[in-house]
């Protein structure tokens, strides 16, 4: 895949096409009865009035935030998911870039996202924008898919279905290979965690099959080629009893320091 790639009018199709298909397999990707959901939710402090969550898609996060006392704003790109995230919770759905908010300077108590630092690109300019709406003493927490820690024995499945369909996931942007701490440089947020979970989603069926494979970004990979592997995967499925798929997460925590 070479610099050219229109990653924003893929994206616009993907969910155009299958809104809701993130939440639809992250809710049900459990680590000790938890989805990555709730552990980015909790980053926040209760205290924190009003907070925003970036690239919402269908509104899990900011469902997961919600509490007596506060405001949550879900912002997101497509339509079709805001239309989604307002079917499921009454809330301020609002469809608006990531990198050109519109909030005020100094405005929020915490901005969280769930996979958006892999598509909203450059992280950089993200980190930038973000710090510019973080009240200071405000935090920016967010969860995206990791390689470690995931085991030898875990990596075998996804290696599998990778080798079905002949080409890895993508994002437009990175992940672990230049890393977040080197996009933070500069920007005025300082990084307080970097944690890193396994989680398991459990293919128990062939439309469980149809679901893990169909939320993958695979822009290099046909749809005949997906097909098969939904039904190797389901034929595996149907022989030997469900199978895990393994999905290592990464939560990274950043201030946005206090004036002192
Ligand atoms: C991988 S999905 C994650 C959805 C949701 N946070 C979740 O985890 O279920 C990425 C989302 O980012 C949105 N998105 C992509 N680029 C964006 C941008 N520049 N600004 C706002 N949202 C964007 C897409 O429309 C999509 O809903």
């Amino acid at each position: 895949m070479r610099g050219e790639f229109d990653w924003a009018g893929y994206l616009a199709a993907f969910h155009q096409n299958r809104p809701g298909v993130m939440e639809s397999v992250l809710s049900r990707t459990l680590a000790g009865g938890h989805t990555p959901y709730r552990w980015l939710a909790r980053a926040v402090s209760p205290r924190a009035s009003l907070v925003v969550d970036l690239a919402c898609g269908s509104g899990a996060v900011a469902r997961e935030l919600a509490r007596e006392g506060r405001t949550v704003l879900g912002i997101d790109l497509a339509e079709s998911e805001l239309a989604l995230a307002a079917e499921r919770a009454a809330g301020l759905w609002i469809r608006a870039d990531a990198l050109r908010l519109p909030l005020a300077d100094e405005s929020v108590d915490a901005v969280v996202t769930s996979m958006g630092t892999v598509v909203i690109q450059p992280a950089r300019d993200l980190f930038v924008e973000v710090a510019r709406v973080l009240k200071p003493g405000g935090v920016f927490a967010f969860t995206a898919p990791t390689a470690l820690p995931l085991r030898p024995k875990d990596l075998a499945t996804s290696l599998r279905i990778v080798g079905h369909l002949r080409s890895r996931p993508k994002f437009p942007g990175p992940t672990e290979v230049t890393g977040y701490v080197d996009a933070l440089a500069g920007t005025g947020l300082r990084k307080v965690e970097d944690a890193r979970e396994r989680y398991h989603f459990e293919v128990a069926s062939a439309a469980d099959a149809e679901l893990i494979v169909s939320a993958l970004y695979l822009p290099a990979t046909s749809w005949k080629r997906r097909r098969r592997t939904i039904t190797w995967l389901a034929e595996r499925v149907a022989s030997d009893g469900p199978v895990s798929v393994s999905i290592a997460m990464r939560r990274f925590v950043v201030l946005k320091p206090a004036r002192a």
